[in-house]
C-alpha cells in the first residue's frame, strides 16, 4: 500500500507543532478545504476518502459543519502553528446519532458474539480526515486521543465507527482502524445516492 502514491512523511514526534481544538464556526472553511480534498467524486481506495462529494455539495456541507460546530461536543480540528486546519474529526453521541440515523442499531448485522448489552451511551466517529500530504504521520491518532479523553471525561467508554469496504474499500481507514485497535462488531448496508454501500461496523472500548 505504501509503495505507490501515498506520500508518507516521517512521523512527527513533536506534538507542539500541532494543536487539537474543538471546532468552531471560524474553522469551517478550513474543514471544508480538507473535506473537499478527501471527498472528491473520484474515490481513491489507497489514500482513503470521504463518502460525499464536498465540492459538488459545498453549501450543504458547509451548513452541516457549521451546525456540528455549534452543537457537537465531539468535533475537533488539528491545526499547525499558523492556525491552518490540517484535519478534523467529527463524532456523535448516541442520542444525536440515532436522531440522524434512526434504526441504526437494527440495520447493523451484528457479529453473533458482539455484546450489545451495556450500550446505554456511546459515541460514533462519523468522519475523520487529514490533509493528503500529511496522512500517515500520526495526526489522525492525535485527534483520536483527544476525542477518547473527552469521551471518557463525559463518562462514555464505547465507540463505533464505520468503514466502507464496498463497492470501493477504504484501505487508509482500514489501516487506521487496525492502528487504533478497533474490533469488528458487524456489517451494515446503507443506501447512498442510489447505491448500496457496505460498511464494516467497528467497536472499541475507549
Ligand atoms: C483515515 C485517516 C484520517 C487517518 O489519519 P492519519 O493521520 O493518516 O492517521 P495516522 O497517521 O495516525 O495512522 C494511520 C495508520 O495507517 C497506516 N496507513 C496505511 N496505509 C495508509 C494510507 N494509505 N494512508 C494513510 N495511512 C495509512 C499508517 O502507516 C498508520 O499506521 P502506523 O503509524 O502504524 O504506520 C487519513 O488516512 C485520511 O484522512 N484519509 C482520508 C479520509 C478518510 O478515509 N477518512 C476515513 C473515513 S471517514
Amino acid at each position: 500500500m505504501r509503495r505507490n502514491r501515498t506520500p508518507f512523511k516521517t512521523p512527527s514526534r513533536d506534538q507542539s507543532e500541532y494543536t487539537v481544538e474543538k471546532a468552531t464556526q471560524n474553522d469551517v472553511d478550513g474543514i471544508m478545504a480538507v473535506a473537499i480534498a478527501a471527498g472528491k467524486a473520484h474515490k481513491d481506495s489507497e489514500a482513503g476518502f470521504l463518502m460525499d462529494d464536498y465540492e459538488a455539495d459545498a453549501a450543504e456541507h458547509t451548513e452541516e459543519f457549521k451546525r456540528a460546530a455549534s452543537r457537537s461536543r465531539f468535533f475537533y480540528v488539528i491545526k499547525n502553528r499558523e492556525g491552518k486546519v490540517l484535519g478534523f474529526l467529527l463524532a456523535y453521541r448516541k442520542e444525536r446519532w440515532l436522531r440522524r440515523e434512526p434504526g441504526w442499531m437494527d440495520t447493523v448485522h451484528w457479529r453473533p458474539d458482539f455484546d450489545q448489552s451495556n450500550l446505554e451511551d456511546f459515541v460514533l466517529l462519523e468522519k475523520i480526515a487529514v490533509d493528503a500530504e500529511l496522512r500517515g504521520t500520526g495526526l489522525g491518532s492525535v485527534m483520536f486521543s483527544k476525542f477518547r479523553d473527552d469521551a471518557n471525561e463525559a463518562g462514555i467508554y464505547d465507540m463505533f465507527s464505520e468503514t466502507i469496504i464496498g463497492p470501493r474499500p477504504n484501505f487508509a481507514a482500514l489501516a487506521f482502524a487496525i492502528k487504533q485497535k478497533y474490533a469488528l462488531a458487524g456489517i451494515r448496508y446503507e443506501e447512498h445516492q442510489g447505491r448500496t454501500i457496505t460498511d464494516v461496523v467497528y467497536h472499541r472500548k475507549l
